[in-house]
């Protein structure tokens, strides 16, 4: 694992709890320059604190609802006025809905928004100081149940998974690497809301989870870090799980 992201600017979406915070402090630690987006202000500026308190560089802190079409350019201006370059990005926000197919149009514009077209916008918004840097990186975060589930956040993971295998290939002459991270079941405040109780959890995991606990969101950011280093730069246009063996079957 590559210890040195010392020249490296990276953009971590969806910092402000679970598997982003975690991806952003551990990008910090190992010397990036990072820049945390998400709604809730104060839980970005607490993660700003606690990076600096360990030793990292300030980072960068953008409030800001990537629902909206008009987030992503305003996402670039600020890239570009703080580091004037970009090398990888992480769109990690998003989030899961109940299943079911009787969801309202509501609901099935708004998961799609954040799920598919929030990624998709901002990885437009930055393709430009993507291709400039010496490694662009794109990691988005899936999921591995959208062939399993009926849901509007699955069908919108589905649209990211494909729309990601086929913008890497498109980009892959300009040394642009994407990739898929597709967590099982990670502790995190979605989850918490899904399993609140220890006997659905223990059901669960005695169910479908072969190691036997989920995951923590360590777990996913270490393969994040993995992917944005140099080392990692033959490898694009995967789907790579991270599920205690949950997807054996699919
Ligand atoms: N944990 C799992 O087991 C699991 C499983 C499958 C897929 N995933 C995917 O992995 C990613 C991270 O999951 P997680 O479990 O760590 O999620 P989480 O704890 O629920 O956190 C979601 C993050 O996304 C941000 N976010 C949500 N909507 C946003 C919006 N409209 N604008 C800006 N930021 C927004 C939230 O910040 P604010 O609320 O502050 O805006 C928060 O930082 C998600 O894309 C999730 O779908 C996770």
């Amino acid at each position: 694992m590559e210890k040195d992201y010392s020249d490296t600017c990276v953009l971590v979406t969806g910092a402000s709890v679970g598997i982003g915070r975690e991806t952003a402090k551990r990008f910090a630690a190992r010397g990036a320059r990072v820049a945390i987006v998400a709604r809730r202000a104060e839980l970005l500026d607490s993660l700003a604190n606690e990076i600096v308190d360990d030793g990292g560089s300030s980072p960068l802190t953008i409030t800001a609802d990537l629902a909206a079409p008009e987030s992503a350019p305003a996402v670039r201006e600020a890239i570009d006025a703080e580091f004037a370059r970009l090398d990888v990005l992480v769109n990690n926000a998003g989030g899961a809905d109940r299943p079911g197919v009787a969801l309202t149009d509501e609901v099935w514009t708004e998961r799609f928004d954040i799920n598919f077209h929030a990624k998709r916008r901002l990885t437009a918004a930055l393709e430009p100081l993507l291709f400039d840097s010496p490694r662009g990186r794109v990691i988005n975060l899936a999921g591995i149940l959208e062939p399993q589930v009926v849901s509007a956040s699955q069908a919108a993971v589905a649209a990211c998974i494909l729309w990601s295998k086929a913008y890497s290939r498109s980009v892959a002459a300009r040394g642009m690497t994407v990739n898929c991270v597709a967590p099982g079941r990670v502790e995190s405040e979605q989850i918490a809301k899904l399993f609140p109780d220890a006997d659905s959890r223990a059901q669960f995991i005695e169910k479908d989870i072969p190691a036997g606990a989920f995951g923590a969101p360590e777990d996913v950011a270490e393969l994040i870090v993995f992917l944005a280093s140099e080392g990692a730069g033959y490898i694009t246009g995967q789907v790579i799980a991270v599920d205690g063996g949950m997807s054996r079957s699919v």
